[in-house]
């Protein structure tokens, strides 16, 4: 446990944490080995709960016998018990953990009731407004804490939920412009927009609480997006933020639940590897572009137009998406399978899985560090020389 750092603790429901955040990765990149490590410094470890099977052979294997929707789907709700499980018992009761829920996805309120009834800590959803989260969470003693990206959708999210009487017990602000994976930003070109800048959000939040009479610090604010030194962390916490969130530093460390091929792509890539497309979601993204991602993103058009209307059937039947561009034939969405992309990744196919990365150098530059040492990094400016092998990869 790091506790020699001079910022104060981010508090989440009563407890008491480092104020770094691992973010939540699918699939299957921050699953329990790397939620759990991180739960065990004392920090908030998240679980990613989409397509969680791939980390458990026999799970993949039942789904090969019955390759149905309905065996996926509870294949996927088995794992994620296993995974909070799993997560918990390697924090040894230290930390946080909580479980990531997409509300873009199918299967959103059942990985929720899943996380809820196998003792998760909190609940962070993204990828779309979750009003109705607190409603979702009736009966279960859960942290709830949404992904947003600017003040409007926080002042959204604040006055729908205070009519059920609840407040959120913190909230994510991810940054479209240097965020890893899908953004919260509807169109590519705004990604720049002011309204997104940190300093100017934790202004106008202080209004929005008032405006409500709220206190601005009843509900902790997590900044995330190209977080990666420990000069960034100060700035940000001394600017009013309670906490900051990251996603590609955590993904390459050593206790990251990917290939090694997976985190040597990402901590290898350069800004001109870096890029931004549309997802099957309809949400703008961010990637490596990998040789999979270039050959899409060059027939892309040509993709649009051929069979940008027509409908498809779910190539993998999970049915994950609730509106999927390639399924459901929406013509200005992505046009592939995510699914069958994430999870060749996941095992660290290079020439065909889809590589999702935040837009910023890495705290470590290119070097595979542990969980430890990038905290201690991020909190205290310190590193130390590094000490090799102390994790192995295995996916089932
Ligand atoms: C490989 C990868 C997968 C991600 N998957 C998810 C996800 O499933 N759900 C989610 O809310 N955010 C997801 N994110 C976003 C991260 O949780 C985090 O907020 C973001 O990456 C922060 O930016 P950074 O990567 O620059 O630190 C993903 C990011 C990466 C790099």
């Amino acid at each position: 446990m790091l506790n020699s750092h001079s910022f104060p603790p981010l508090v989440i429901r009563g407890r008491s944490l480092l104020p770094i955040v691992q973010g939540g990765m699918g699939v299957g990149v921050s699953a329990h080995r790397l939620a759990g490590s991180v739960a065990r410094e004392g920090a908030l470890g998240t679980i990613a709960s989409i397509d969680l099977r791939h980390h458990h052979h026999d799970l993949v294997e039942r789904c090969r016998q019955s390759p149905d929707t309905a065996t996926l789907e509870q294949a996927n709700l088995t794992a994620l018990a296993r995974e909070i499980h799993l997560a918990r018992m390697l924090s040894e009761g230290r930390g946080m953990l909580a479980v990531n829920v997409m509300k873009a996805v199918s299967a959103q309120a059942d990985y929720v009731r899943v996380a809820c009834e196998s003792g998760a800590d909190a609940i962070v959803m993204g990828a779309g407004l979750p009003l109705d989260l607190p409603d979702m969470t009736q009966g279960h003693d859960i942290a709830l804490i949404p992904i947003l990206s600017d003040s409007r959708g926080v002042a959204l999210v604040l006055k729908k939920w205070l009519k059920k009487g609840r407040l959120p017990d913190a909230v994510v602000i991810e940054h479209p412009a240097h965020a890893g994976g899908h953004l919260g930003v509807g169109n590519l070109a705004d990604m720049h927009d002011r309204r997104f800048d940190f300093l100017r959000i934790l202004e106008e939040l202080e209004t929005v609480f008032a405006s409500l009479s709220l206190n601005r610090q009843d509900v902790p604010v997590i900044l995330a997006g190209g977080i990666n030194s420990h000069d960034a962390v100060r700035e940000l916490l001394s600017a009013g933020a309670n906490g900051v969130q990251l996603g590609t530093p955590f993904a390459v460390t050593e206790e990251g639940d990917a290939h090694p091929n997976f985190k040597r792509v990402l901590a290898e890539a350069t800004p001109e590897d870096i890029v931004e497309f549309v997802s099957v979601t309809g949400l703008p993204a961010r990637a490596v572009k990998t040789p999979w991602l270039m050959r899409y993103l060059r027939h892309e058009t040509k993709i649009r137009a051929k069979l940008g209307v027509l409908k498809h059937a779910c190539p993998t039947a999970l049915e994950c998406l609730s509106a999927c561009g390639w399924r459901d034939g929406i013509e200005k969405f992505g046009h592939f399978c995510i699914d069958t992309r994430l999870a060749a990744a996941l095992r660290g196919d290079v020439a065909n899985g889809l590589f999702f990365r935040g837009r910023e150098a890495l705290p470590f530059g290119a070097a595979i560090r542990s969980v430890h040492d990038l905290l201690e990094l991020l909190l205290t400016g310190a590193t130390r020389p590094a000490v090799a092998g102390r994790w192995a990869y295995s996916l089932g």
